[in-house]
C-alpha cells in the first residue's frame, strides 16, 4: 500500500479533522502518500483530490466541520457513478480507502466493493451515535457539549419567567442526544424516538404544574415527536400555560471538538490505517467497551434502541 484516499461523508461532525490528521500523520511515518478526496463521493466521481500533509492538518486538529468538505452524493447510488470513481482511483494509483461518515456512507461502499477490489475501512463520524459496532461516533460527545451549554442557558431564564420550556435537539430518528443532554441538564422530562411511553409520563406529570416554577422538557427532533408536537398536547391540557419552544438545530453539529472526539479521531484514525495494512476491508473501526474494534460494513447498522442501563435512567427520571 502507497497511496490512501480519504473523504469525509454524510453530515459533518466535529472530530472529522483530527481523525484526517491522524489519518496523515500515521501514513507519513509508514512512507504513504495520503490523497484527500473534496465533498465526500462527489469527490471521488470528478476526482477532485488535493495531497494532505500532516503538518498543515496539525494545526486544524482543533477546528470543527472537516476541512474536505462533506456532502450526500446521488450519484454515488447509481452505478454509472460508481464506475466513475473507479476510474479516478485507478488512474491516480489510489490503492486503499479510507471514509468517514455514517451508516449510508458505509453501505455506499459496500456497493463500490463489486466493482473495486482496493481495501476499504470506514470511520463513524455523525453527531447522532446512532451507528452499531460502537459506543462513540465522532462529534457526539461535542454536540451534547454544545447541547448542555444552550439549554444550561435556557434553564436560566426559564427559571426566572418560571415557564414551561421545550428544547429540541438533534439526532435524527436516534434518542442518544435526546437522552444525554436532558439527564444532564435535569430535565423536567426527556423525550426520545425511540421511547413510545415518554409523551404520557410527560402529560401526566405537567398536570400539576402551577407556574410557581419553571419546567424544561429536552425532545429529540423525529418524525413522530418534535417540539411542535410536545407543545400542542401540552397546551391542550394547559391553554394558558406559558410556554416557548428552542430548536438548538445546527449549532450542535459546529464548534471545537471535545477532548473525548479528538483523541476518538486520533486514535481511530490510526487504526484505520494500521488495518489497512493488515489486509481487512469492508469494516468500520468502532470503539466498544474502551477497546478500538472492527465491524464489518453490513452489520453496521443504524442503531434503533437505547441501551438498558439508559433506558432505566430515561425510566427513573422520568418520576
Ligand atoms: O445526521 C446528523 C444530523 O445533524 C441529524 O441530527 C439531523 O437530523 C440532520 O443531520 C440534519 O441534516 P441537514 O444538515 O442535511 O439539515
Amino acid at each position: 500500500i502507497k497511496h490512501i484516499g480519504i473523504f469525509t461523508s454524510g453530515g459533518d461532525s466535529p472530530g472529522m479533522n483530527a481523525a484526517l490528521y491522524s489519518i496523515a500523520k500515521s501514513a507519513k511515518v509508514k512512507g504513504i502518500k495520503i490523497s484527500g478526496f473534496r465533498k465526500g463521493y462527489e469527490g471521488l466521481i470528478d476526482g477532485d483530490f488535493l495531497t494532505l500533509k500532516s503538518h498543515d492538518l496539525q494545526k486544524l486538529v482543533h477546528l470543527g466541520g472537516t476541512i474536505l468538505k462533506t456532502a450526500r452524493s446521488k450519484r454515488f447510488m447509481e452505478l454509472e457513478g460508481r464506475k466513475k470513481a473507479f476510474q479516478t482511483l485507478k488512474a491516480n494509483k489510489i490503492d486503499a480507502l479510507i471514509a468517514i461518515g455514517g451508516d449510508g456512507t458505509f453501505k455506499g461502499l459496500l456497493a463500490f466493493s463489486e466493482i473495486c477490489d482496493i481495501p476499504f475501512i470506514g470511520i463513524p463520524g455523525t453527531i447522532d451515535n446512532d451507528l452499531a459496532g460502537t459506543d462513540y461516533t465522532l462529534g457526539f460527545d461535542s454536540a451534547v457539549n454544545t447541547a448542555i451549554e444552550n439549554i444550561d442557558k435556557i434553564r436560566d431564564t426559564a427559571e426566572s419567567h418560571n415557564r414551561v420550556f421545550i428544547v429540541e435537539v438533534m439526532g435524527r430518528d436516534s434518542g442518544y442526544i435526546g437522552i444525554h443532554s436532558g439527564l444532564t441538564v435535569g430535565a423536567d422530562a426527556i423525550l426520545i424516538p425511540e421511547s413510545g411511553k415518554d409523551l404520557i409520563y410527560l402529560l401526566e406529570k405537567i398536570k400539576n404544574y402551577e407556574s410557581e416554577d419553571a419546567f424544561l422538557v429536552v425532545v429529540s427532533e423525529g418524525d413522530e415527536i418534535g417540539a411542535e408536537l410536545v407543545a400542542s398536547k401540552i397546551k391542550e391540557m394547559n391553554p394558558n400555560v406559558d410556554l416557548r419552544i428552542t430548536k438548538l438545530g445546527h449549532v450542535q453539529r459546529g464548534g471545537n471538538p471535545s477532548a473525548l472526539d479528538r483523541m476518538l479521531g486520533i486514535r481511530m484514525g490510526v487504526a484505520a490505517v494500521e488495518e489497512i495494512l493488515k489486509g481487512n476491508t469492508n469494516k468500520m473501526v468502532g470503539f466498544l467497551n474502551n477497546q478500538l474494534k472492527l465491524t464489518p460494513f453490513n452489520k453496521v447498522v443504524k442503531q434503533h434502541q437505547i441501551k438498558d442501563e439508559l433506558n432505566r435512567l430515561l425510566e427513573l427520571f422520568s418520576k
